[in-house]
């Protein structure tokens, strides 16, 4: 039997990769996506080969995240509960497509990925995958183990000779990559108490933000961005760029009771400094250059679309058809917004476009004004004639 393992060099994906071996008699692949997160790919690489990998790929695929899923995410406003911006849900489906097109390629007959049955990572997996290849078996051995503790991981661990990680594992469950951070159990399970200061993994506290604001300029073509303070920047500098900005001001951060996948609630904190305000950025944009009906529209769909993301659903046809009514608008969100960064807040001070719908003779109330107000009046009297009832006339 052959798997392909999704393998971060944490200590569940380590043991699982042992594990795996034995219990399938397997050959393990070990795939390491680098999609931006903190640890260094070649120690991870090194690990693996420890562990007893046959093979490591390990993909440099922070491009390809950016692009073709963090993107159209961010074109579409899409946050969960109109407050998370989704970094983990975007990165399971390409992982699992890239698992999904290396099983294929090296004539695998599983999957597999270290995430627990109460989390929603292991519905992401499992859905990305059986939507690209029902054949391919997904296996979750984090779940079908006997080990109930750290500690009965660690033992087992010391036992097969297998190395983990050097560092003091934090006090937290982290994952992170280039969109942003998540945070979740530990101290941050009592929701009566603020998350510990020690939590936040990139972002400044707010408070011991500059006194000044950091005012930047974000250029976007077609609902892509270009630029930062006019220098031209490819998507992934510029996200890296903008991270360091706003995490020094503080900006990204969310607490957050999140309904999970799974039916119970659980509180969880999140950083995404720049996908924050390429996101305000994006959204002054089209404020500008969208006609109203079509804003609207677009608006009620940006929480449908961050549910589809969060339940797993990127492979289905209805993300797919919302995505393309959403590319479909880009080619006018084209411009420059400014933006002052300042302890947390992120604010716009200006905005600019080719493909302005804003007429100042029509919004202006001075000298100039050519808007016809005797045509207000009757059109204020049309759109009133559905209200009245037949009683008060
Ligand atoms: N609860 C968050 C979500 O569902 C975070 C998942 C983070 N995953 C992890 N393996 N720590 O998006
Ligand atoms: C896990 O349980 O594996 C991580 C958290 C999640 O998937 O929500």
């Amino acid at each position: 039997m052959k798997i392909v393992l999704a393998y971060s060099g944490g200590l569940d994906t380590s043991v699982a990769l042992h594990w795996l071996r034995e219990r399938y008699d397997a050959e393990v692949i070990a795939f390491c996506a680098d999609i931006g997160q903190l640890e260094p790919l070649d120690d991870v690489r090194d690990r693996a080969l420890r562990t007893g990998a046959s093979t490591v790929r390990a993909e440099p695929l922070v491009d390809r995240f950016l692009t073709d899923f963090a993107l159209p995410a961010l074109q579409a406003h899409a946050r969960y509960q109109n407050k998370y911006l989704l970094a983990a849900p975007l990165s399971r489906p390409l992982i699992a497509q890239r698992m999904v097109e290396l099983a294929h390629e090296l004539g695998a007959d599983a999957v597999a990925h270290g995430a627990t049955g109460k989390g929603n990572d292991q519905v992401r997996f499992h859905a990305s995958v059986v939507a690209l290849d029902p054949r391919l078996k997904v296996l979750a051995p984090v779940i079908d183990w006997e080990l109930t503790s750290r500690e009965d991981e660690l033992a087992y661990a010391e036992k097969h000779d297998i190395p983990v990680s050097v560092h003091k594992e934090k006090p937290y469950s982290i994952d992170t990559n280039i969109w942003g951070t998540s945070i979740e159990c530990g101290d941050l399970d009592d929701i009566a108490l603020p998350p510990p200061p020690d939590a936040w993994q990139l972002t400044r506290d707010p408070r011991d933000a500059p006194d000044e604001p950091t005012r930047v300029r974000v250029g976007f073509v077609a609902g892509t961005p270009v630029s930062l303070d006019g220098v031209r920047l490819g998507l992934p500098d510029l996200v890296r760029q903008l991270n360091n900005l706003a995490a020094a001001q503080g900006i990204g951060r969310i607490d957050i009771i999140e309904s999970r996948i799974v039916g119970f609630k659980s509180r969880g904190i999140y950083e995404a400094p720049a996908a924050t305000v390429l996101m305000a950025a994006h959204a002054e944009l089209e404020s500008l250059v969208l006609d109203r009906e079509t804003l609207h529209h677009k608006q009620a769909l940006a929480l449908r679309y961050a549910e589809l993301v969060y339940y797993g659903y990127w492979f289905s046809n209805l993300r797919r058809a919302m995505n393309a009514f959403v590319e479909n608008l880009q080619s006018a969100v084209t411009g420059e917004v400014v933006l002052d960064l300042y302890k947390g807040g992120c604010t716009v001070v200006s905005r600019e476009s080719p493909h302005s719908l804003y007429r100042r003779g029509l919004a202006t109330y001075d000298a100039g004004d050519e808007f016809d107000h005797r045509a207000g009046a009757g059109f204020a009297y049309v759109w009133s004639l559905p209200l009245i009832r037949p009683e008060m006339a």
